[in-house]
């Protein structure tokens, strides 16, 4: 299948910023920039603002997402939220095995296939985050840790299910830094991805999975990575947070 089939996913990560009165405002700003995108939009917020980026996206092309979720339906799971709570409150996407949550708050691959698992079984789509440290880039052991990632997160997703599944490469080393991945990098690992994807399930599966790019993507360099066969689109940190940034990155993935 070639790139220009595939779905271009532009997501913005907000992470641990805006409170619910910001994200209506900033969902206000953003949404008519992007009005013509010609790929999709999603702004993936804090479980807090959920409710008022719902309220602030509809009638609009912008559809909302969260940061994580839990893998059980319900229970003693002080603190967490659950596949349920999200599809009822209008949530369509789900980021998930982030690499900030793997870092500080203990995700394993393990609990990020369980979550994963349990987004499908939802009929969330989860985007599910896979990257190396840049430790592991130097040991040149990538390839290694991206396959490993891949085999585990996405353990018994059936080929159906993978229909839903987006993946989004972000080395570790590029999240925050401003250091960005090449745009010849993100393209080598993200093919890997996708080679691995036709190893696992056959190549026509593969070739219709959407593989997003992170990691200090902006409006300077979204161009060049967007450029690339296999990067249909982007996870954007910091520059999600700006709406001419983050509406330029649409459009630089509408082209
Ligand atoms: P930055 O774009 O801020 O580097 O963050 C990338 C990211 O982690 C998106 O999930």
């Amino acid at each position: 299948m070639d790139k220009a089939k595939r779905k271009a996913i532009i997501a913005g990560n907000w992470k641990m910023n805006k409170t619910p009165s910001e994200a209506t405002a900033l969902l206000n700003e953003i949404t008519p920039l992007v009005k013509d995108a010609d790929c999709e939009v999603i702004a993936c917020v804090p479980y807090v603002d959920i409710a008022a980026a719902v309220e602030a996206a509809k009638g609009t092309n912008v559809k909302i997402g969260a940061e994580n979720c839990h893998w059980a339906e319900s229970g003693a799971f002080t603190g967490e939220i659950s596949t349920g709570m999200l599809k009822e409150i209008g949530v369509e996407y789900v980021v998930l095995g982030h690499s900030e949550r793997r870092q500080y708050f203990g995700e394993t691959d393990e609990t990020v296939n369980k979550r994963t698992k349990a987004a499908l079984a939802a009929g969330l789509k989860p985007i599910v985050c896979v990257g190396e440290l840049l430790w592991e880039r130097e040991c040149d052991i990538t390839e290694e840790v991206i396959a490993r990632q891949i085999k585990l997160d996405l353990w018994d997703v059936t080929e159906d299910e993978l229909k839903n599944v987006v993946i989004a490469y972000e080395p570790v080393w590029a999240i925050g830094t401003g250091k960005t991945a090449t745009s010849d990098q993100a393209e080598e690992v993200c093919a890997f991805i996708r080679a691995q994807l036709a190893k696992l399930y056959n190549q026509a599966a593969a070739d219709a999975v959407t593989i997003q790019y992170g990691g200090s993507m902006n409006d300077g360099n979204a161009d060049e990575l967007l450029s690339k066969t296999n990067v249909d689109g982007g996870l954007i940190g910091g520059a999600s947070l700006v709406a001419e940034k983050f509406a330029a990155i649409v459009k630089a993935a509408s082209k």
